[in-house]
């Protein structure tokens, strides 16, 4: 008996030797000039106080307003008085208008975006939500990748919780890290963005989110873990802590299973629905496509089933069962699917990571780089590999070509020449920012602006530097680069012409209306005597479509997209003597070229938001936010088709090759589309 309590005591201490405390802060959106710094001491002031002290903090991203230097340096003073660890992720407000985006991570807090660690038979892996330039999140592909080997180091059974900043609802690949997920313990996702304490029960396991240290008082979360469960608390500034929720360590197996459609399934006619569900009291289910939710009734005591008529756009599209406990747990499992797609779609080939910018084609070869760090070439015709090379670093640039050669830019600020035939890398030059916009070409020269804020042109052949235009702020565009002037728009509000030759000023042109609202965002477009360049607006009265003259700077002419919703994240697109701007809310404006007037106004149905049109045989095809491509009459406006590529944001312009339109996705595909 001695022996049996002897060993129940050392079980016991053993237990409790792994009990520890953690906190969870986010959203302090901090700024160089000291905003929200008072709520974030507090915060700290009462974690440092705390007894037994945490272990660690979390911070789930928008840890600064802006994530420029002077706001991250604030941050980072004062979050030195915390007396524990703090492991810090991305946030939306750290990556859409900073010079270094991503890099951030690196250079304040010298860590990858995505890193993991462990703790007391736990593991804990910061992930990053965050999207170069944009505010929207994702999960790029190559990250899940990655999040799948570190799992699998973890082993399977090691209770683990993941942190990054979007909370659900803005992460459109969520099925895909629910799925990569599924065969580990992680028992909890804690996430920010919302600015409020939230809770979501997927899978088993909890999406916990946390009120904004900027707001109100400031609150944070206090995550209790002992003996087999999390204890979660919700804690306001100068208020006691409130029991939350309680999260078991080990996970309960998921009861349903999705077995028809699988992925990948052309589909013509009904959608037939098949899943299996182990029994369960009160478990409600329902399917939905693309998350339009109806009852799933049963077939038999374990299959449930139904056949659903679809009349949406063709393409692809997400199948999901769902099964609801009473306690509100909801177990989910999809599958993507092609709807009514086979004469539209060509192929399509699921790269390493996402493909933010354009493909660009070069005789029978498409070209692009992903998130992954890949740059391939493919075959336009069957999208067949023709190679690939990675080049270790995210690639959000586009590819410039001038026969022999591609040019491409990288996040850890690398202009790159490879060979177009082999992907054998011919030079690289080393510049101090990350390189967000693709590179132009022409004279002998490549034309790259870097993060650093500086504009570079180096020798095409061996990649010597030209000259080095140094800016106030950096540019993300595409330049554009006409008789010997090379243009472009930046984040310091203005527009840019300079000299090809020597880097000289040619003149500049202030257009954009704040930090905010500037041209960064929008490739120009000339025909040879003027430029056109969108803006985005500050105050709705203000323009968002300037056209210049490329000579002397003047404005020709500035309209304001006339609906409610403005151009600016969007690039034009010109055919002959007319323009082409798109707005957020989907709306194509036609505009005649000489003064901007309205030829006519029409809707592709869907939100557009930093995508470029690109056009063939009169014809426009646009790629809209939500992974919709529109095909429109260039004369007209009238809407010719349209098809769904899945859930990935189309940010990168389509290219045109014989019958084919090749497309882009964040998601980590490109798709050929029958014109
Ligand atoms: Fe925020």
């Amino acid at each position: 008996m001695k022996r049996v309590l002897l060993f129940l005591a050392l079980l016991l201490l053993a237990a409790f030797a792994q009990a520890f405390t953690f906190v969870q802060i986010s959203d302090t959106h901090i700024t160089g000039a000291g905003s929200h710094e008072d709520n974030l001491r507090a915060i700290i002031g009462e974690i440092n106080a705390m007894s037994p002290p945490p272990a660690f903090v979390v911070c789930t991203g928008d840890m600064t307003e802006t994530g420029r230097p002077p706001d991250m340096e604030k941050y980072r003073e004062i979050i030195s008085s915390f007396k524990m660890p703090l492991y810090n992720v991305l946030g939306n407000h750290e990556t859409k208008w900073t010079n270094l985006g991503k890099e951030t991570m690196r250079v304040f807090f010298e860590r990858n975006p995505y890193y993991s660690f462990d703790y007391e038979g736990m593991h804990f892996v910061a992930m990053d939500s965050s999207m170069w330039q944009q505010h929207h999140g994702l999960l790029d592909r190559s990250q899940l990748s990655w999040l799948k080997t570190d799992l699998d180091k973890a082993s399977r059974d090691t209770p683990s919780v993941l942190f990054y900043h979007h909370c659900p609802g803005f992460i459109p690949n969520e099925p895909e890290l629910l799925q990569t997920i599924k065969p580990y313990n992680v028992r909890l996702i804690l996430v920010g963005h919302g600015h409020t304490f939230k809770t979501w029960r997927r899978n088993g396991l909890l999406f916990q989110e946390c009120k904004g240290g900027m707001n109100n008082q400031g609150g944070y979360r206090i995550l209790d873990v002992s003996e087999g469960e999390i204890r979660s608390y919700t804690k306001l500034v100068g208020k006691d802590k409130a029991m939350d929720a309680v999260i078991p360590l080990t996970n309960a197996r998921n009861p349903v299973t999705l077995y028809s459609p699988q992925t990948g399934k052309w589909i013509e006619g009904k959608v037939q629905i098949r899943a299996s569900v182990m029994p369960g009291e009160g478990r409600k289910l329902e399917y939905a496509i693309d998350g339009d939710w109806k009852p799933l009734p049963a077939m038999t005591s374990a299959v449930y089933g139904a056949a659903a008529d679809f009349g949406g756009t063709r393409g692809w599209h997400l199948i999901s069962i769902r099964a609801t406990d009473p306690d509100g747990m909801e177990w989910h499992e999809s599958a993507w699917v092609r709807i009514g797609g086979k004469t539209r779609e060509a192929w399509r080939i699921n790269t390493s990571g996402g493909v933010q910018r354009a493909v660009t084609i070069f005789g029978d070869r498409v070209y692009f780089g992903t998130l992954g760090g890949d740059v391939y070439c493919l075959e336009a015709e069957t999208g067949k590999e023709v190679w690939r090379h990675n080049v270790g670093s995210d690639v959000i640039s586009g590819v410039a070509l001038d026969g022999s050669r591609i040019y491409l830019g990288t996040a850890d600020g690398r202009i790159m020449g490879l060979d177009a035939f082999t992907g054998e890398q011919k030079w690289f030059f080393q510049t101090a920012g990350p390189i967000q916009g693709t590179p132009v070409v022409g004279d002998g020269r490549v034309f790259a602006g870097s993060g650093e804020a500086a504009f570079y042109a180096l020798d095409a052949e061996t990649g010597d530097l030209v000259w080095k235009y140094p800016m106030d702020r950096f540019t993300q565009v595409q330049p554009m680069l006409l008789d010997g002037v090379v243009y472009f728009g930046a984040w310091d509000k203005y527009f840019y012409a300079l000299n090809a030759s020597d880097g000289s000023l040619k003149w500049k042109t202030l257009i954009g209306i704040n930090f905010f609202y500037s041209t960064a965002s929008s490739d120009p477009v000339t025909d040879g005597k003027s430029i056109v360049a969108n803006v985005t607006r500050y105050k709705p009265e203000d323009p968002d479509v300037y056209c210049l003259d490329a000579n002397t700077g003047d404005v020709i002419w500035k309209i304001r997209q006339p609906e409610n919703s403005d151009c600016g994240f969007n690039s034009p697109c010109l055919i002959g003597d007319k323009v082409y701007s798109l707005a957020g809310n989907g709306v194509v404006l036609c505009m005649r070229m000489k003064d901007g007037s309205e030829m006519w106004r029409k809707s592709t149905g869907f939100s557009l938001l930093g995508g470029k049109p690109v056009s063939a045989d009169g014809k426009l095809y646009i790629p809209g936010l939500r992974g919709n491509v529109a095909c429109m009459d260039a004369k007209s406006g009238e809407k010719l088709w349209t098809y769904s590529l899945g859930s990935g944001y189309l940010f990168g312009s389509a290219a045109v090759w014989e019958d084919l339109v090749i497309v882009p996705s964040c998601e980590g595909n490109v798709t050929a589309l029958r014109k």
